[in-house]
């Protein structure tokens, strides 16, 4: 996820974080989305990625969404796959399939879900030297109380662009 100081994952109404992530994190987002062979985002992070989604052999994308008949038409199994299944549920009919690394792209939503299921080992998160007065949440509200470890940190360019690693070291009540 990329952010900005205040927490922010989008900028006001603009669905899309290229226009003000800086190209160093797009950089190093664009290795992690290369190197994964399973993708998992919820339904409007997808709406919003979608045209620059290329669908390949390699890699499975799984789109959250409580509407998957909506989709049935974009679907390639394999490829690009749409589910209504909760957290846990998908993870265990993923591994079973012989996925062992999943990549969660967010958005919000999803990703408060993920947290609050126990299901997350790692954050990846770039904090832009930015600070947008509205915008969506990188965690949407659900009651939650994570708590994290750093194990990394870069600063990736000038402007004091951060790239911080952290561990899930205690998962959600
Ligand atoms: N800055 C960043 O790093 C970053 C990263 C990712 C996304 N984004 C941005 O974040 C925005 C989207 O974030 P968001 O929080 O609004 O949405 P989101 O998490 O991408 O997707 C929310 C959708 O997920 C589905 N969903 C939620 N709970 C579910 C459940 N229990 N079971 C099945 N499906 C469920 C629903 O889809 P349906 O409505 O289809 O049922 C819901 O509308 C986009 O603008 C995107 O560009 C930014």
């Amino acid at each position: 996820m990329v952010s900005s100081l205040n927490g922010k994952i989008t900028k006001g109404n603009n669905n899309t974080s290229q226009w003000w992530a800086s190209k160093e994190d797009q950089a190093h987002f664009h290795g992690l989305l290369k190197k994964a062979h399973l993708i998992v985002m919820g339904s409007k992070t997808y709406e919003a990625a979608k045209q620059g989604i290329s669908l390949t052999s390699d890699k499975l994308r799984v789109v959250l969404t409580r509407k998957p008949k909506k989709y049935a038409s974009e679907a390639v199994p394999g490829r690009l796959e749409f589910s209504n299944k909760s957290p846990k549920q998908l993870v265990s009919s993923l591994a079973k399939r012989g996925y062992s690394q999943l990549l969660l792209v967010g958005g919000g939503e999803v990703n408060a879900l993920f947290l609050k299921s126990g299901l997350v080992n790692e954050l990846y998160l770039t904090l832009e030297p930015l600070i947008f007065g509205t915008g969506k949440e990188l965690v949407a509200e659900l009651p939650l109380d994570v708590k994290l470890k750093l194990l990394a940190i870069k600063k990736l360019n000038k402007r004091g662009t951060i790239l911080c690693r952290y561990a899930v070291s205690k998962q959600t009540r």
